[in-house]
């Protein structure tokens, strides 16, 4: 029998309504337009205004979004993965609650951690489970909302990100379709440059990290720039070449959405043109978790069954790495 692999089978997203544009921003911080748009490619970012609405309001409508496209009874599905940096709660997993709100009343769910690689890192245990014969349907959800911990006074941070949820479906393939490859890596020394000070168990809550404003994602952006260019390349370059793959071979790059500059610097390494990178940080800015889901969703229509796909992503932690991807199907 033909070896099995785990291939994606229907996408979905959400995006909230309200879209904060970089001309809003400019009455919020000292910045403008220009600067935005030439150091990120940013020019406007989305945000979930609901009230006591988290990230799960956001997965739930990627699940579903997925679902309707895909005509799949939630019932079917043995696990949900959401893939979040930005959970509704502490401890009480935003992916059971999801998975519950979808009626994915078989499967069971749990959040994946990695901050902007969770996506990758959890389409690497969603394939496993998959190739393992273990699971039949695992649902990735990657989604985030950034603006529940961004500080809208900090002009380094407040421009990039912004909040939305991709979804992907994981299921047996013959064919010899969908994950082929992955080169998955992580480095400690990442973890003061990227970071919350405050709010987890080395510095609980309290009022005085609330005064010093020790709640909010705190980055050294020339660093962080200057690691991710570098390894989103690398691993690139690697996963083409132990795959043996040229780039004429590769229908698509679909790099995590950071800023414009590390995607055209990834792909000039591995000497891919602009038209087979897949983009949408100028509508949608830094996602996070939902970055690479939401290309998918996007291009979805262009994609060609037995397409080539190059995933690379570089996130706080450090957490960076590539995968290689046969898609499986024409819409
Ligand atoms: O997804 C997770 C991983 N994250 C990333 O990959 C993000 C990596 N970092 C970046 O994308 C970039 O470093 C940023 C977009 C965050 C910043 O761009 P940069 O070209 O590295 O700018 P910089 O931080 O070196 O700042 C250059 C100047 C500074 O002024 P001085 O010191 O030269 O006078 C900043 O104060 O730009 C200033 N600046 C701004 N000016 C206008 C910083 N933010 C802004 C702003 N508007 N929003």
């Amino acid at each position: 029998m033909a070896k099995t692999t785990a291939a994606i089978t229907a996408v979905g997203k959400y995006l909230p309504e309200y879209i904060l544009t970089n001309q809003e921003l400019e009455t919020m911080v000292d910045t403008n337009d220009e600067w935005i748009t030439s150091r990120t490619g940013i020019k406007e970012r989305r945000i979930l205004k609901e009230e006591n609405a988290g990230t799960s309001y956001m997965a739930i409508r990627a699940a579903e979004d997925l679902l309707k496209k895909g005509d799949i009874n939630p019932e079917e599905i043995d696990l949900v993965i959401v893939a979040t940096a930005t959970p509704d709660m502490l401890v009480a997993s935003t992916a059971v609650y999801t998975a519950t709100k979808i009626g994915a009343i078989n499967a069971f769910a749990y959040d994946l951690q990695a901050a902007c690689s969770s996506f990758l890192y959890g389409m690497s245990t969603a394939a496993s489970y998959i190739e393992s014969g273990r699971y039949k349907k695992v649902l990735l959800i990657g989604a985030d909302k950034m603006s529940s911990i961004i500080d809208y006074k900090d002009r380094a941070t407040c421009i990039i990100f912004g909040d939305g949820a991709g979804a992907a479906l994981f299921e047996p393939n013959h064919e010899g379709l969908g994950l082929q490859d992955e080169y998955l890596r992580s480095d400690g020394i990442g973890r003061d440059f990227l970071k919350i000070n405050a709010g987890g168990s080395i510095l609980p809550s309290s009022e005085e990290t609330i005064k010093n404003r020790q709640h909010f994602v705190h980055q050294e952006g020339k660093t962080v720039f200057k690691f991710a260019v570098s390894k989103m390349a690398d691993v690139s370059e690697k996963i083409l070449e132990r795959n043996n793959l040229t780039k004429d071979e590769v229908n698509w790059l679909v790099p995590h959405q950071a800023n414009k500059r590390i995607i055209e610097a990834t792909a000039n390494r591995i000497g891919i043109s602009n038209d087979k990178v897949m983009m949408n940080i100028h509508r949608y800015g830094n996602t996070t978790s939902a970055t690479l889901g939401l290309l998918l969703a996007d291009y979805e229509k262009e994609l060609k069954k037995g397409d080539n796909l190059i995933f690379a992503a570089f996130g706080g932690g450090f957490t960076w790495g590539a995968t290689y991807l046969k898609w499986a199907y024409n819409r």
